[in-house]
């Protein structure tokens, strides 16, 4: 009697250690910073996605543009051993977090749905490691942007700026109009943004690579970047005061509102003009930096999955895989206002600003103009990318004289690299 019984505990435990395991298998819990409107809109899209497929999705997010905040606290996570099943992730990071050997590989899956195929060359340096897939990337995002009310552009009767002088004289009139000119909020990564629009269009891409990817002292300490610094400063003066730890999207609102002209940020901010039903090229348009048309700079958000010291789960299997599916790519980044990472979609659902983003990266991928964002982790690691969020913010907070930025940024970066 008392063996049966103990026999049908054990079963019954058993029982209930298979069905944890499967509920387990069943769930994946992802850190991830998309908590704006738009953003949110293309998450529910892939849990949606998940859902049908009977995975349930345990969100982590936290919010932050650039992802520093959301990598302090996977750091944490990991460092405390209970890791996501999945994590956001951008450019450099991925390469680290892949050396500490924690990330799953995803070769497999990679394989037999032939990613090398559908993902183009300059993302493999950051998606795979050591000739391994460990990040599944879900779109193209760039940087170098502006976002402009139409309205306001008509009233004003401001043309599109093509060069750093044009852009100066649209804010001017919005400025003169009693409008905000500069919608932009006070926090590094975005300040990072713009320096970075502004490092293009003042010293050309191969400038751009000097500063960001060669890290070059000359470059960095040079009069090109006492140009920049000045650009900033002017910059400065077409934003509002209650500018500081604005978040991005509260920016956005105010060019989607009319409230201020222009926004100078990637190309998630089309996903805010998206989930407030507006209409690209009616409502707003989308522009390249002025003077850095033909260069993109990009950012790709990227999943990757921690190994848990076993083979993926078959939700982490199935959230890899729906990543590179084409159907969710395209429904995704309708919502979230990035491209495609796979380069064999068609762009016939995407509006004006979609298909302009698909037709820029298309071209620069094949001039070689396409270069990663530092701002977004795509040019350096993240210590370096710290470096020049710090100067930039302390320069555009005032903290720093114009005069003094280019020196105070060479040895940011000497002392970071
Ligand atoms: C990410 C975007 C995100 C933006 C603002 C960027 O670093 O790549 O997907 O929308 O931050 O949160």
């Amino acid at each position: 009697m008392r063996k049966g019984k103990l026999l049908l505990g054990a079963g019954l435990a058993v029982m209930l250690a298979a069905t944890l395991a499967h509920a387990k298998t069943e769930t994946v819990e992802v850190i991830h910073w998309w908590t704006s409107g738009g953003e949110a809109a293309g998450l529910s899209v892939l849990k949606n996605m998940l859902a049908k497929q009977g995975i349930s999705w345990k969100d982590a997010p936290v919010a932050g543009g650039g992802g520093s905040a959301a990598m302090t606290t996977l750091r944490a996570r990991v460092t405390a051993g209970s890791p996501p099943d999945a994590s956001q992730m951008l450019g450099y990071a991925i390469q680290d977090w892949a050396e500490q050997g924690v990330l799953a590989d995803l070769t497999p899956i990679a394989n037999k749905e032939g990613w090398d195929k559908a993902i183009p060359k300059p993302l493999w340096p950051f998606s795979k490691y050591e000739g391994k897939w460990i990040a599944a990337p879900v779109n193209f995002h760039s940087t170098n942007w502006i976002w402009v009310n139409k309205a306001a552009m008509d009233k004003l009767g401001i043309t599109p700026p093509t060069s750093f002088d044009e852009l100066i004289a649209a804010l001017d009139k919005a400025k003169a109009a009693g409008m905000t000119a500069l919608a932009q909020g006070g926090q590094a990564w975005q300040e990072a943004t713009m320096f970075e629009g502004v490092v293009l269009t003042t010293g050309g891409p191969e400038f751009y690579k000097k500063v960001f990817m060669d890290l070059d002292p000359a470059s960095i300490n040079s009069p090109t970047m006492a140009t920049v610094f000045q650009r900033m400063e002017k910059l400065r003066g077409y934003v509002d005061p209650n500018f500081s730890g604005r978040d991005w999207n509260l920016a956005t609102a105010m060019v989607i509102k009319g409230d201020a002209l222009m926004q100078v940020m990637g190309d998630w901010a089309k996903g805010e003009f998206v989930s407030a039903h507006k209409v690209a090229g009616k409502d707003y348009g989308c522009y390249r930096f002025p003077g850095t048309q033909g260069v993109v700079t990009f950012n790709t958000d990227q999943f990757v999955f921690f190994e848990k010291g076993k083979a993926l789960t078959p939700a982490q299997h199935q959230m890899a895989s729906d990543i590179e599916n084409k159907s969710f790519q395209i429904a995704f980044n309708l919502k979230k206002g990035s491209v495609p990472a796979r380069i064999d979609v068609s762009d016939a659902e995407f509006d004006a600003c979609g298909k302009k983003g698909m037709a820029d990266l298309k071209e620069a991928n094949a001039k070689g103009t396409l270069l990663g964002s530092m701002a977004h982790g795509y040019a350096d690691k993240p210590a370096v990318q710290n470096a020049f969020y710090d100067i930039v913010d302390r320069h555009f907070n005032g903290q720093i004289k114009t005069a003094d930025a280019p020196k105070a940024l060479a040895d940011a970066v000497a002392s970071a690299k």
